[in-house]
């Protein structure tokens, strides 16, 4: 049985996961508002993921016979600047989540709570995954620039992901 207090923990993280798919939702909505329609269709992967990880959250606290409970979640902003300032508010938001992340964890191993330390590992592999895929696109923006033909090319690079498969645990 999980602790109230990790539970609890659990269901601010449900939220701030959410939060992450509206919010990549948003860009993705601002971006295909300036045409940069492979922008938007990273940003709509990205959203896709977050509702997952919300859903890792989710299920983890009923196996552990508690109580999912939904919180209110804020409207993002609907406008995000240039490519290159949308990308870096990605990774300031990622950022923010692995701290929440690392947070749960500390948490976890104060309770003395195993399953959800190895739930916890999971996440802390994927926000490095996260903020490194993000890192370079913002680093190579830095150094070819994100305008005309460099633009054009990330764009159709970033148009090419397509959704994860979701592994089995
Ligand atoms: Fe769910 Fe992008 O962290």
């Amino acid at each position: 049985m999980i602790s109230n207090e990790l539970r609890e923990a659990i269901n601010e993280q449900i939220k701030y996961e959410l939060y992450s798919a509206y919010m990549y939702l948003a860009m993705s909505a601002d971006c295909a508002d300036r045409n940069l329609l492979g922008f938007a269709n990273w940003m709509n992967m990205q959203a896709r993921e977050e509702v997952e990880h919300a859903m890792r959250f989710y299920n983890f606290v009923l196996e552990r016979g508690g109580r999912v409970e939904l919180h209110a979640i804020d409207k993002p902003p609907t406008e995000y600047g240039s490519p290159l300032e949308i990308m870096q508010k990605s990774l300031e938001h990622e950022r923010f989540v692995t701290a929440r992340i690392n947070a749960l964890y500390d948490q976890a191993q104060q309770e003395n709570d195993r399953a959800a330390q190895v739930m916890l590992q999971w996440f802390i592999t994927e926000q490095v995954e996260e903020e490194a895929s993000i890192d370079d696109i913002v680093q190579r923006m830095r150094m070819f620039g994100e305008e005309g033909t460099v633009l054009f090319m990330l764009d159709r690079e970033l148009g090419a992901r397509e959704p994860e498969e979701e592994d089995e645990e």
